[in-house]
C-alpha cells in the first residue's frame, strides 16, 4: 500500500524534471536520445528550436541535427560536417568530459563534438545555438562555431571560417559550394573539387580587403539580432549584405543559406500564423549565377537557365544527363563526337548542325575568327573533327570543343550557336536514323585524349599537318627540339584565345604601381594585384626580347590551354610595346620552399600529397594536354601552394619565352643548379626526362626537408642530397635522412617507396628514369618499385 505515494512522487519528480528540461532549454550531463520517428527532442525554452534526430531519406536514415520545431516542415539549420545519417537505434548523448556522442546502434562512435574540459549542462538557446556550457557558466562547446549550410541572427563568422552546401535538399553530405570569409576579408563563394577538396576560382566575392592599412579590412560576418547581415571592418565600419530596409516588419524568422544550387539566401518566415506560411527571400548572391564564371551551376556540356532566379540546367539537343538522377551534373553526347581519320576531309557528309538561339558556352573557345560571316563560321566548324560547336555573332565567330563549359541563355547577347551533331545518330527530328548507340567514349577526357593520340600520329605524316594548323602544336622548351618539331604552326592571325588582355596602364592601377612584390624568379618579378574584386599575381617578364611577337603570343595561348589543379592558372596577359605581363591567380599559402625549409616542419601526410600533386600536374605537362611542354624549372620555388595547401606548379611554358632571348648568347642551359639533369651539359637532345631529374632531387627534399645544394665555408655550393638519400637508402639509416621524422617513420613502407623512386628519378642516364605517369604510379602503390641503381655519375663532364 506505501508503494503507491513513493511511486507517484518519484513519477511526480519525473515529470517536473521534464517539464524543466522542455521550458528552461538546459539538458543534463548523461541527457541521451534515441534515433526513432516519435522521439522527443530536447527544446529551447520558447520551444522555437529543437535537438534531436530527423528522418531524413527514408524511413531508417535520421540526422542529428537543429531545427526550427514550429515550422511544419522543420527547416534543419544545423548538422554536424558532411551531415552523417544514422538508422534506427542510434543515439546521441551528452556525456560528462566528452560532450556529444553520436553512436550507431553497435555502439560504434560515428561523431563527436570532440571537447575535453569540464563542464556542467548542455543548452538549446532560443537564438538556434546547442551549447554546452562550462562550470564557469562559459560556452566551452556550441554549433555556432561549427555552422553547417545555415547562420542564423546572432551568429558570427570570422576570418577563414567556411560554410559548405548540401548536396541536395535531402542529402546533407557536403555539396560541391562553399562560402568563406578569407583572411583578407573577402567574402567569397566558390565550389569545391569533390575529389580534392580544393577551392575553385570565386564566383561571387565581396572584397572588404584594405591595401592601403590592414586596420581597415573586413574581419567577420555578423547576422545581428534582428535580421541584417554584414562584414565588420576593423574599424568599426559595415559593408551591407542585407539592404536598409528591405526586411519586412513584424515577428519573423531570419536564416541565411548556401543553397544547394550554390546561391547563398537570406529568408524569412513568419512566426504568427498568416496566409503564407513559406520561406520568403530577402536578397541571394550572385545575381545571376548561370552567368558566374566557375559557379558550375551546371555541369559540362550543360546549360544553364534563370528560373525564379535559381539556376535550372537542360542538356542541349543531341546530349543527355550523364547521371539522370543528377540535373546539374555533366551531359555526354548522345552521338560518338570523334576526329576519326576518314572523317576529316567531308565532316559535311557525315555532321550537321541544329542552331540555337541565344546559347553561348564561354570559356570553351580554342578559335576566335574575327571578321568572319555565318557561312565561313559553319563551315569551318564542319570541316574541323575538334569543333562542337560554333557560335557566331557580331561578325565573329567562335570555335569550341568538348567538353563545353559555363553554357547558359542569355537572349540580351543575341548569339547563334551551331551544335554539331552526327547525322546518322544525330537528335531525333533532324532526319537522322534515331537508333542510338551508346556513346562508349563518355566524356570529353576521353575526346580530347584521342585528339591527342591522333594529332600525334598526323605530325609524322607532313602531309596532315596543315588540317592541324590551328591545334596540333607540340612545343618544346629547348630549341633543339623546336627545330625538330619544326617552326610554330600556329600562324593565322585569326588565332587567339579569349584570354583577356589588359592595357600596362590597367596593371599600373592593379597592382598599385608595383608596389607589393611578392617574389622574383627567373623570368622577372611578381607583384601582388587586384583585378575587379579578384586578387591576382602578375608577373612582369623582364628577359623576354622585344620582337618575339608572335612567339610570346603563341606561347600565352598555349599557357592559357593549359588547365589543371595542380598548375596555376593564367588569368590574363599584357602585350604593351615591350612591355609584357602575365596575370595569374593568387596562391594564398606562398611557395613550397619557404613551407618545406622556412616555415615549421610540414607533417608527413602532408608533404606526401604535395608530392603527389607536384607529379601529377607534371604528368598532365607531359603526357595529357594536346601541347607538351617541358618545364625546365621545377624546384620548390616554383611550387606554390593554394588556400588548401595544394601543390601548383608555376611558370610553365614560360622556358621557351627566356630561350628566344639567351639561345644566342649563351649554351642554352635553362634551370637552377642543384636541380637540371646531367643532360644539359651533354650535346644530347633534351626530353621531358629533365623534369623528372628535377622532380627526383624535389621529392627528397620534401621527403627530407633538407635543400638540395648547401653552401660549405668556402662558399661553394654543393649538391648533397642525392648523394646523402643513396647513401641512407643503402645503409638503411632512413632515420637520419627525414631526421627522426616520427610521422614519416611510422609510415615506413610509404617512406621507402618514396625515397626509392626519388633515386630512379635522379638517375643519370635519362632512359633509365620513368616517366612522370610512372611516377605518380609508383608513389600511389599502383605498381612496384624495384630496387633503384646507384645514381652515380657514369661518365665526367668537363
Ligand atoms: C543564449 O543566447 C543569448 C543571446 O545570444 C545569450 O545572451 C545567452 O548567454 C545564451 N545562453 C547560454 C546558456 O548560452
Ligand atoms: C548524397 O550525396 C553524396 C555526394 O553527392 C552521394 O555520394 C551519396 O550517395 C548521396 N546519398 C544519398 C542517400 O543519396
Amino acid at each position: 500500500m506505501a508503494l503507491v505515494p513513493i511511486h507517484l512522487i518519484s513519477l511526480a519528480i519525473l515529470l517536473q524534471f521534464v517539464a524543466a528540461q522542455q521550458s528552461n532549454g538546459s539538458v543534463p550531463i548523461g541527457a541521451s536520445l534515441a534515433a526513432t520517428p516519435n522521439a522527443k527532442p530536447w527544446l529551447s525554452s520558447s520551444g522555437e528550436f529543437a535537438f534531436g534526430f530527423q528522418q531524413v531519406q527514408g524511413k531508417d536514415s535520421f540526422l542529428l541535427s537543429v531545427w526550427y520545431d514550429k515550422i511544419p516542415n522543420k527547416t534543419i539549420i544545423w548538422y554536424p560536417k558532411g551531415g552523417p545519417t544514422v538508422s534506427t537505434g542510434s543515439k546521441v548523448d551528452l556525456v560528462d568530459r566528452r560532450g556529444l556522442v553520436l553512436s550507431d546502434p553497435q555502439g560504434n562512435e560515428v561523431w563527436s563534438s570532440e571537447n575535453f574540459s569540464d563542464f556542467a549542462y548542455g543548452y538549446m538557446n532560443d537564438t538556434g545555438n546547442f551549447a554546452i556550457v562550462g562550470s564557469n557558466s562559459r560556452n566551452v562547446w556550441e554549433s555556432f562555431s561549427y555552422p553547417a549550410d545555415t547562420i542564423l541572427p546572432t551568429q558570427v563568422i570570422n576570418l577563414g571560417g567556411v560554410i559548405n552546401s548540401r548536396a541536395c535538399e535531402t542529402n546533407f553530405t557536403g555539396g560541391k559550394f562553399q562560402l568563406r570569409l578569407l583572411k583578407e576579408g573577402n567574402l567569397v563563394l566558390n565550389t569545391i573539387d569533390m575529389f580534392s577538396g580544393s577551392a575553385g576560382n570565386a564566383y561571387y566575392n565581396r572584397d572588404t580587403s584594405d591595401e592601403s592599412s590592414s586596420t581597415n579590412s573586413g574581419f567577420q560576418l555578423v547576422f545581428d539580432t534582428v535580421g541584417y547581415m554584414y562584414i565588420l571592418r576593423r574599424n568599426g565600419e559595415r559593408v551591407n549584405l542585407t539592404t536598409e530596409g528591405s526586411l519586412p516588419s513584424g515577428d519573423y524568422y531570419h536564416r541565411a543559406t548556401l543553397d544547394s544550387d550554390g546561391v547563398f539566401t537570406q529568408y524569412y518566415y513568419p512566426k504568427n500564423p498568416t496566409e503564407d506560411m513559406s520561406w520568403k527571400v530577402v536578397w541571394f548572391v550572385p545575381d545571376d549565377i548561370c552567368k558566374a564564371i566557375d559557379s558550375k551551376a551546371c555541369g559540362l556540356n550543360n546549360v544553364c537557365s534563370l528560373d525564379d532566379n535559381r539556376p535550372y540546367c537542360e542538356c542541349p539537343p543531341g546530349f543527355s544527363l550523364l547521371d539522370p538522377n543528377t540535373p546539374n551534373g555533366d551531359c555526354k553526347p548522345d552521338f560518338t563526337p570523334s576526329c576519326d581519320e576518314g572523317e576529316l576531309n567531308h565532316g559535311g557528309d557525315v555532321f550537321d548542325f541544329i542552331e540555337l538561339n541565344n546559347i553561348d558556352w564561354p570559356m570553351s573557345d580554342y578559335v576566335h575568327m574575327n571578321p568572319s560571316n555565318e557561312q565561313a563560321c559553319r563551315t569551318s566548324c564542319l570541316n574541323d573533327c575538334f569543333c562542337a560547336v560554333a557560335i557566331y555573332r557580331d561578325d565573329q565567330c567562335w570555335k569550341k570543343q568538348l567538353p563545353l563549359s559555363n553554357g547558359h541563355k542569355d537572349p540580351s547577347k543575341n548569339v547563334k550557336a551551331f551544335l554539331k551533331f552526327r547525322k546518322i545518330d544525330g537528335p531525333s527530328g533532324t532526319g537522322g536514323n534515331n537508333s542510338r548507340e551508346e556513346d562508349k567514349s563518355g566524356t570529353g577526357e576521353d575526346i580530347s585524349r584521342r585528339g591527342f593520340i591522333f594529332m600525334g600520329s598526323a605530325l609524322i605524316g607532313t602531309s596532315v599537318i596543315g588540317i592541324f594548323a590551328l591545334v596540333g602544336v607540340i612545343y618544346m622548351c629547348f630549341f633543339q627540339s623546336q627545330k625538330k618539331a619544326g617552326t610554330p604552326l600556329l600562324s593565322s592571325t585569326t588565332v587567339e584565345t579569349n584570354l583577356p588582355r589588359f592595357s600596362y596602364q590597367e596593371l599600373v592601377i592593379a597592382t598599385n604601381g608595383f608596389k607589393d612584390e611578392l617574389g622574383r624568379g627567373a623570368f622577372g618579378t611578381v607583384y601582388k594585384g587586384v583585378i575587379g574584386t579578384k586578387v591576382v599575381a602578375v608577373k612582369k617578364l623582364e628577359t623576354v626580347v622585344q620582337d618575339g611577337q608572335k612567339e610570346f603570343k603563341t606561347e600565352v595561348n598555349t599557357i592559357a590551354r593549359t588547365h589543371h589543379k595542380n598548375l596555376v592558372r593564367l588569368l590574363g596577359y599584357c602585350d604593351d610595346g615591350d612591355k609584357r605581363l602575365l596575370i595569374y591567380e593568387y596562391m594564398s599559402n606562398g611557395t613550397l620552399a619557404f613551407y618545406l625549409f622556412e616555415d615549421k616542419r610540414p607533417s608527413w601526410k602532408h608533404r606526401s600529397s604535395i608530392a603527389v600533386g607536384v607529379a601529377k600536374g607534371l604528368t598532365y605537362l607531359h603526357e595529357d594536354c594536346s601541347n607538351q611542354i617541358i618545364h625546365c624549372d621545377i624546384k620548390p620555388q616554383n611550387i606554390l601552394l593554394d588556400d588548401y595547401y595544394n601543390a601548383k606548379i608555376a611558370d610553365f611554358g614560360l622556358a621557351k619565352l627566356l630561350m628566344i632571348n639567351q639561345s644566342k648568347t649563351n649554351t642554352g642551359i635553362r634551370g637552377t643548379k642543384g636541380y637540371v639533369a646531367p643532360e644539359w651539359f651533354r650535346n644530347t637532345t633534351v626530353t621531358t626526362k629533365v623534369d623528372v631529374y628535377s622532380f627526383g632531387v624535389l621529392l627528397l627534399e620534401i621527403i627530407s626537408c633538407r635543400k638540395s645544394v648547401v653552401f660549405d665555408d668556402d662558399a661553394e655550393d654543393v649538391a648533397v642530397l642525392t648523394d646523402m638519400a643513396w647513401d641512407c637508402y643503402q645503409y638503411d639509416t632512413l632515420d637520419a635522412f627525414v631526421q627522426n621524422d616520427s610521422e614519416a617513420l611510422d609510415d615506413l613502407d610509404k617512406l621507402t617507396t618514396f625515397i626509392m623512386v626519388g633515386l630512379w628519378c635522379v638517375q643519370e642516364n635519362p632512359l633509365v628514369r620513368p616517366t612522370m605517369k610512372k611516377v605518380i604510379q609508383m608513389l600511389e602503390g599502383g605498381i612496384e618499385v624495384t630496387d633503384p641503381p646507384c645514381p652515380c655519375p657514369f661518365s665526367v663532364t668537363s
